[in-house]
Formats: structure tokens, C-alpha cells, sequence
């Protein structure tokens, strides 16, 4: 049984969108991080579309018969970096965490991608960290391929 809906954000959903966001940290990070370093600039970002701003964004939530905000996508479109076909750019998902496993974060993805594909994107691109296996299990059983592997060296002294 489907006991939420989909629907577009707006910018009063502000608040309760934003405590979300620490959910971007939700798995075994690397040590060389902090929880912050993985959500502060998608807050950020998420923050600036909620003033009116970051235009070229679009954000969906999920929400609960009594319009508790279960989950979100926030989408940037931008060129493929590669092609530089039109695209877009999942830069966050998070279900809230009693809420993990219902579809939920399937249904925020469908969203984004019809959304992203009617506004002429041609692919989906996201990037997430190797140590976010249910993260990437959920990307992989959604239809999506590891294209690229970034590596970081610390340079000491
Ligand atoms: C990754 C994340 C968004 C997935 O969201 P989710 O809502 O749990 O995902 P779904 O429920 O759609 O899919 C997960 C599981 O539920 C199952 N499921 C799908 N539809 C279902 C339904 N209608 N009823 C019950 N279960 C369902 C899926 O098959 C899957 O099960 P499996 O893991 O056993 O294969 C969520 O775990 C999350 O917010 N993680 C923390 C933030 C994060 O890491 N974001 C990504 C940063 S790159």
C-alpha cells in the first residue's frame, strides 16, 4: 500500500526539507570526513532555491497523509559534462530514516527523471561515495551505471 505522495516543493516545505539534509551522511563515511563536508553544500544549495534563487533546480518531496516530509530530491540541470548534451544532475536524495524501504526514494527518483526529461534532459547524473553501498545498490537497481571513480590522496609534508 502507497500511504505517500509525490509532489513538487515549494519553498514553505523549507525548513522541514532542510532538517533532512544531515541524512546525506547516513552510512560508513570515510575517515577523512566530516558528517558535514557531505551535506553543508547541498544545503546550501537547496537553501538558495528556497529564497528564489539556483533557477536552473527543481525539488520534489514525499510526503504523509498528514504532510509530514518523508523525503526529497533536489536536481540541477546542466549540461553533460562530457556530450554536453542537456542532462541533470541528481544533487540529492534522502528519505528520512523510519521511512527507508517503502518505495519511497524509487518513486522520488521516478519524479526527478520524468521531471528532468520533460525539461529536455537527455541523462540522469549523481555522484555518491563507494562506502554508500545501500546507496549504490538502490542507484544500480534503479538503472543507473558506475561511469567514473574519483581518487584523493592527502598531500603531507
Ligand atoms: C538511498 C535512499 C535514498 C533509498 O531510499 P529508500 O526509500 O529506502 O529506497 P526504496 O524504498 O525505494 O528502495 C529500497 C528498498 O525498498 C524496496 N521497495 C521498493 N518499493 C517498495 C515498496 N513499495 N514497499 C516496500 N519496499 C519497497 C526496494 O526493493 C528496496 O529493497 P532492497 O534494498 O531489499 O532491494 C535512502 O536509503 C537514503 O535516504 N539514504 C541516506 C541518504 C543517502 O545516502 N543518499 C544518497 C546520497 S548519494
Amino acid at each position: 500500500m502507497v500511504d505517500y505522495k509525490i509532489r513538487a516543493a515549494t519553498a514553505t516545505d523549507g525548513e522541514a526539507m532542510l532538517a533532512l539534509m544531515p541524512r546525506l551522511s547516513a552510512f560508513e563515511i570515510p575517515e577523512s570526513r566530516t558528517p558535514e563536508h557531505l551535506w553543508l553544500d547541498d544545503a546550501k544549495l537547496l537553501r538558495e532555491w528556497i529564497c528564489g534563487g539556483a533557477d536552473d533546480c527543481f525539488v520534489h518531496i514525499a510526503e504523509d497523509d498528514v504532510g509530514a516530509i518523508l523525503g526529497l530530491t533536489l536536481v540541477r540541470l546542466r549540461p553533460e559534462p562530457l556530450s554536453h548534451e542537456p542532462s541533470a544532475h541528481l544533487e540529492a536524495i534522502a528519505v528520512a530514516k523510519g521511512a527507508e524501504g517503502r518505495g519511497i526514494g524509487q518513486a522520488l527518483l521516478g519524479a526527478a527523471e520524468e521531471n528532468a526529461h520533460k525539461q529536455g534532459a537527455q541523462t540522469m547524473t549523481l555522484h555518491v561515495f563507494s562506502t554508500n553501498t545501500r546507496a549504490r545498490q538502490f542507484y544500480e537497481r534503479s538503472g543507473y551505471d558506475g561511469e567514473v571513480i574519483r581518487y584523493i590522496k592527502p598531500l603531507a609534508d
